[in-house]
């Protein structure tokens, strides 16, 4: 008798909410007319391959960034002004520092869970554009840029350009010796643009560097302009891959129309959101347990100052790298200098950027396939685009590497121009030698079918 009242108390209990949900269901239906549509987006099928997740890492670390970013928001001062550091660190205790400066070592050593945040907001940025470089790479070497995604593929660029700016600007705000020595080094390039570059410096940096106004400026771009646009990117890019649905790689069932994964309700939305705790609990543990960014071991920024041994984040150490390894090519064309500078620093990432950019619409033209794909293509199956591929990994790997050459020196006493010069030869022939070497193999290893081009 008991166990059919407590049958029928469980019955109702668990009755009671879906009847609920019907009721709001049939409602939504009455009002909207969308029941249908929710009900199938509801089954919105998600492939299951791992390759996938580089995406949804990016996206959490953006949510990660935020929450961090508006924590810090609280006790960081965007101001140039100068005070007198009388805080906790003894080191530094009675320097004359800019208050942003003085802001972040308090952030560090006074307010608590200070230190962590800021780390773990510093993890998530690198992660970040690891996470996109290795979604980037995924679509490059399976084809996923085709038609119809290309648009997707400029957003999904757009995105990573950004996430680079702002990670640059982020780690010029706490008005270190490093922080203050990169964006010397940012007006200076700025500065060796052809014809504008003069002018572009001192409107984007609000005079002769150092000014003080730069901070309150690269403020209001880092927490307010550049996170709004990625939010908007972001939203057209995941509004777009909805509606396009997923590519998938070849295999059984798998065609240009029907789609095999996990549908989002209930495993796909219980599976991801178990990815955005996991990954939210490892940037904490290494915002935890390893040391980001020592800002307070550097010191102020001093404009006669320099910094050693400290190295710039990886999405940039490609770029220092790049500067430390071209020769100072100052050239004079019709009356205008064109600085060394220019070379390795605006003119090699605008080129590198313009071929990225326009990739799908040349593969396209290459190989005159203009048909719509939802079917990913191995690599060995387009042996010319993975050596290409593989061949700018190795230039991109050569130049992070030069980017930390007086490190490596150091380290292993080895005499700084000797390895630069090595460094020289090996950034100009290792990318040659990989391309060829990845195109002989997968060239062996393709399916011969009639008539198909396979550049
Ligand atoms: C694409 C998104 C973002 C990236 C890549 C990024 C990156 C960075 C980096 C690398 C730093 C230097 C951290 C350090 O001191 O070691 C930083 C600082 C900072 N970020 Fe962000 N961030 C992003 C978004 C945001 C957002 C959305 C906010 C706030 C709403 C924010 C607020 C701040 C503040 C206040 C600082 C200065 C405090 C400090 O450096 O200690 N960030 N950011």
């Amino acid at each position: 008798m008991r166990d059919d009242r407590l049958q029928r108390s469980l019955t109702h209990a668990f009755r009671l909410p879906r009847d609920r949900y019907r009721r709001v269901a049939r409602w939504l239906d009455s009002t909207t007319g969308g029941g249908g549509l929710i009900r199938q987006e509801l089954r919105h099928i998600f492939p299951d391959d791992w390759s996938f997740f580089f995406g949804e890492i990016a996206l959490y670390c953006f949510v990660v960034l935020v929450i961090t970013g508006v924590y810090m928001c609280l006790f960081f001062r965007a101001s140039a002004a100068t005070t007198v550091y009388l805080g906790r660190y003894a080191p530094l205790h009675g320097v004359r520092m800019s208050e942003a400066y003085a802001s972040v070592l308090h952030l560090s050593f006074d307010v608590r869970a200070g230190l962590v945040i800021r780390q773990v907001h510093h993890w998530a940025a690198l992660v970040f554009a690891a996470a996109l470089v290795a979604h980037l790479f995924r679509m490059f070497f399976t084809g996923a840029y085709r038609r119809p995604r290309r648009i997707n593929w400029v957003i999904g660029l757009s995105l990573l350009s950004l996430v680079f700016v702002n990670g640059v600007f982020g780690y010029s705000l706490p008005d270190d010796l490093l922080s203050g020595t990169g964006l010397r080094i940012a007006y200076s390039i700025t500065q060796s643009i052809p014809l504008i570059g003069p002018n572009l410096a001192s409107l984007l940096f609000g005079g002769d560097f150092p000014t003080t106004g730069l901070i309150p400026r690269i403020y209001a771009v880092h927490i307010l302009l550049v996170p709004g646009a990625i939010a908007g990117l972001l939203g057209a890019h995941m509004g777009l891959l909805w509606i396009q649905r997923h590519t998938q790689y070849p295999g059984r069932r798998r065609d240009d129309r029907t789609i095999v994964g996990t549908p989002m309700v209930p495993a796909y939305a219980l599976r991801t959101t178990g990815y955005l705790l996991l990954l939210a609990g490892l940037l904490t543990a290494l915002g935890g347990f390893f040391q980001i960014n020592p800002v307070w071991l550097y010191g102020p920024y001093r404009p006669w100052d320099s910094t050693s041994f400290a190295q710039p984040d990886w999405y940039t150490g490609w770029l220092e790298g790049a500067v430390r390894m071209t020769p100072a090519w100052d050239i004079h064309i019709g009356g205008f200098l064109l600085p060394g500078l220019f070379w390795p620093a605006a003119l090699l990432p605008g080129l590198v950027a313009g071929l990225l950019f326009m990739w799908p619409w040349l593969d396209a033209l290459v190989t005159r396939d203009d048909e719509l794909h939802n079917v990913l293509q191995a690599p060995r199956e387009r042996p010319g685009r993975t050596a290409i591929g593989a061949g700018l990994l190795t230039f991109f790997t050569m130049l992070l590497l030069a980017g930390g050459d007086d490190v490596f020196a150091a380290a292993f006493h080895w005499s700084l121009p000797t390895l630069l010069a090595v460094m020289q030869a090996l950034t100009i022939g290792l990318p040659f030698v990989v391309g060829l070497l990845v195109y002989a193999v997968f060239r062996r290893r393709q399916p011969v079918v009639a008539g198909e081009a396979t550049p």
